[in-house]
């Protein structure tokens, strides 16, 4: 099955150069989400690929409005967007987005016409009681973010499941239990389930094997292109 991988650049910006004549690999289903500042260029160079933007106001007002340094959903609709990160634990810990404010996100996004990626995932002190206790967190989570989001919604919505503990650490989870986790959502919502947490191109054949997980948000290792590529290439057959 072909799977979704997705880059996540966070507040980082990769050398252009290395990435102009950026195609990813037959077949592969790609998303780019690079700094807003660098989101124009990815538009510019898009081939094979489509464009995602890390976070977007909760407010969508089309004819703008007074949010300073607030991006909107028609605004990157307008950039040529059609995916949306929202809910990242890089967020959720240092801008202190809670759950209300990523509900609020998450249905502009949807209302703006795009696609969300809402990223859940536990502390490490969850965790060590367990998947069972991680589960339970992750279900608090999806109950809270989602509310009020319609069944017929969802469709436009991709999970990322991301163990705050794996994120940028070089451990990743391990394989079979992301997969139960990823299992486990799909018993809660009918939804795509993305892995995110230390992928990259030597371990991420591991997770993309796994049929529940249906593709993989990479931080670290999408920031080089040959490297993005491996792993895209991976997940295209
Ligand atoms: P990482 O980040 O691949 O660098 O661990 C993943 C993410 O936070 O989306």
């Amino acid at each position: 099955m072909k799977k979704l991988i997705v880059a996540n650049f966070k507040m980082n910006e990769p050398n252009l150069k290395n990435w102009s004549g950026f195609k990813p690999p037959k077949g592969a289903e790609v998303v780019i989400c690079p700094s807003f500042l660098q989101l124009n260029f990815f538009n510019k160079i898009k081939n094979g690929f489509k464009l995602g933007a890390q976070d977007l106001f909760w407010e969508n007002l089309r004819s703008g409005g007074a949010y300073t340094g607030e991006i909107s959903a028609n605004m990157l609709k307008n950039s040529g967007v059609e995916y949306v990160i929202v809910g990242h634990s890089e967020r959720r810990k240092w801008l202190g987005e809670s759950d209300e404010i990523i509900n609020k996100k998450l249905k502009t996004a949807l209302a703006g016409g795009l696609k969300a990626i809402l990223c859940v995932g536990e502390p490490k002190e969850v965790r060590k009681h367990g998947l069972k206790t991680a589960k339970n967190f992750v279900r608090g989570q999806l109950k809270k973010d989602l509310l009020g989001i319609k069944k017929s919604e969802l469709k436009n919505i991709t999970i990322a499941y991301e163990p705050i503990w794996a994120i940028g650490t070089g451990t990743p989870d391990k394989p079979n239990e992301a997969e139960e986790m990823a299992n486990f959502i799909k018993t809660l919502i009918s939804v795509k389930v993305l892995y995110g947490g230390s992928v990259n191109s030597k371990n991420s054949e591991k997770f993309l094997s796994h049929k529940d997980i249906d593709g993989a948000l990479v931080g670290g290792a999408s920031l080089d292109p040959k490297e993005f590529k491996k792993i895209a290439s991976i997940g295209s057959h």
